[in-house]
């Protein structure tokens, strides 16, 4: 069992947690996802990674409610417990793995919104102990929605907040503010991360293709089981056959058809839509699980 030593309500129906996992704190890198379960009967649920204490063993995830298993999982106090607590899974943001010289010579945006700004603080957060200071813009719908603003601003060398309504600094998307920092502003960026809803993170990459900006996606949301047996993360990557869950999560965004990837994500929800994408594509699951013999 993994023990929840912390619960906060952080936004109307935005949760975080800091969990007792000393295993998957030791080796968590910013970009993986663990997979929690509340119960033995419960439904696994993949999850980005937010946060993580090596010392002390303690691993932070933020979790929006969408269905009646993020709902149960609201519903844990302090003290409470997960049956299931597995990780760390995918592959580790690009950055981590690239030669550090090189890293640091790179001028990086970060752009978070909405719940996608809880991966993108660890990112940010390494960038920072590694001495190097990027640019992050986060966006939410209102005021009461952006997320760890104090976090993120001990960690960033300049943060810039947008609201869809006004309400809390300036108005406007996301992609409002890197045309103002690129365009007005005479920014210049290597790489764009951006991490947030699928309709956001296509916008910011036909922006980021005009300005010709090299730009990261997490394809995090069509996730479903995160283990590359069930198929629904199944991904198009310049042309190349992709599992979110096990390829990526983090894709280079300007090979992605986002309005393919949604289409296919409204399909997975429904038995028909299904049953039409294994009568189209076949048995849909990663061939490298290791479990099944694979198909491909
Ligand atoms: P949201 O709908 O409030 O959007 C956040 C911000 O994205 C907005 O404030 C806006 O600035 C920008 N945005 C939205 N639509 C846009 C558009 N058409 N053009 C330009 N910018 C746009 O976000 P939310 O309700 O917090 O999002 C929840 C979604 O985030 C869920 O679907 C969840 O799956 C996803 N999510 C993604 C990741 C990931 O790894 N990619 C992680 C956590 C959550
Ligand atoms: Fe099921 Fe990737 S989430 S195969």
């Amino acid at each position: 069992m993994y023990r929840i030593l912390k619960a906060e309500k952080l936004a109307d129906k935005i949760y975080l947690m800091d969990v007792e996992a000393p295993r998957v704190a030791k080796r968590c890198q910013p970009g993986e996802f663990v997979i929690v379960k509340t119960d033995e009967v419960g439904e696994r649920i993949p999850l980005t990674i937010c946060d993580f204490d090596r010392e002390k063993g303690i691993v932070t995830i933020v979790f929006q409610i969408v269905g009646a298993s993020t709902l149960k999982m609201s519903l844990l106090k302090e003290g409470d417990a997960f049956q299931d607590f597995v990780g760390p899974l995918g592959q580790p943001s690009e950055f981590v793995k690239d030669d550090l010289e090189d890293v640091k010579k790179r001028k990086y945006l970060f752009v978070a919104g909405g719940v996608g700004t809880a991966p993108v603080y660890p990112q940010v957060k390494w960038m920072h102990e590694h001495g190097i200071a990027a640019d992050v813009i986060i966006g939410a719908k209102n005021k009461d929605l952006v997320l760890l603003e104090d976090e993120m601003k001990a960690v960033a060398g300049n943060l810039y907040v947008t609201t869809d309504d006004g309400s809390y600094v300036r108005k406007g998307m996301v992609t409002d503010v890197v045309k103002d920092l690129v365009e007005n502003q005479g920014k210049k960026y290597d790489v764009c991360v951006a991490i947030g809803p699928m309709i956001m993170m296509k916008f910011v990459c036909k922006l980021t293709k005009e300005l010709n900006i090299p730009t990261i996606v997490s394809m995090n949301p069509i996730m479903v089981d995160g283990t590359g047996m069930c198929g629904a993360c199944r991904l198009n990557v310049g042309g190349q056959i992709k599992f979110a869950c096990v390829d990526g999560p983090e894709f280079d965004g300007h090979l992605i058809n986002f309005d393919e990837a949604m289409k296919r994500q409204q399909m997975y929800k429904t038995e028909e839509g299904r049953a039409m994408l294994k009568a189209q594509e076949g048995l849909t699951h990663h061939g490298g699980c290791g479990h099944c013999g694979g198909d491909n």
